[in-house]
């Protein structure tokens, strides 16, 4: 009975800590992202894990892709602009730029 109830509890943590990641990746969703962005592939934009690795070293990263997330970026990853959030379908708040740009720098 103990052993269940630890491996109950086990189970649930395990559940809690990766949900995070699957609430930003419906957040991408559901903010439209992936009409344009896939996780490991290049469509209209740069695959989120390319991003990752190109900001990698690069310090205040998650307040500049937040920013871009915003404002939208081009000349950056090619000849493909990225429209600033607001002016295409989706919109983002400032807190949800930031957890986007938390989850992608994550990947
Ligand atoms: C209409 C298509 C489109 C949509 C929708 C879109 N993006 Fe993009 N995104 C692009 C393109 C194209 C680029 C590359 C622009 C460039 O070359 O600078 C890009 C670049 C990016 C980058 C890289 C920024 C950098 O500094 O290198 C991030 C991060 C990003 N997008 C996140 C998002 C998120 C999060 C959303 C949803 C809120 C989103 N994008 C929606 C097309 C899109």
């Amino acid at each position: 009975m103990k052993a269940l109830l630890l491996a109950t509890a086990l189970a649930m943590t395990a559940a809690m800590a990766t949900t995070p990641v699957r609430a930003d990746a419906n957040l991408a969703r559901s903010k439209n992202c992936l009409e344009c962005h896939n996780v490991d592939k290049e469509i209209t934009g740069p695959s989120f894990t390319a991003v990752a690795k190109r900001y990698k070293r690069v310090p205040n990263a998650e307040q500049i892709v937040a920013e871009k997330i915003k404002k939208g970026c081009a000349d950056h990853w090619g000849s493909n602009v990225m429209p600033p959030a607001g002016m295409g379908a989706w919109k983002v708040s400032d807190g949800e730029a930031k957890k986007l740009a938390h989850w992608i720098l994550g990947l």
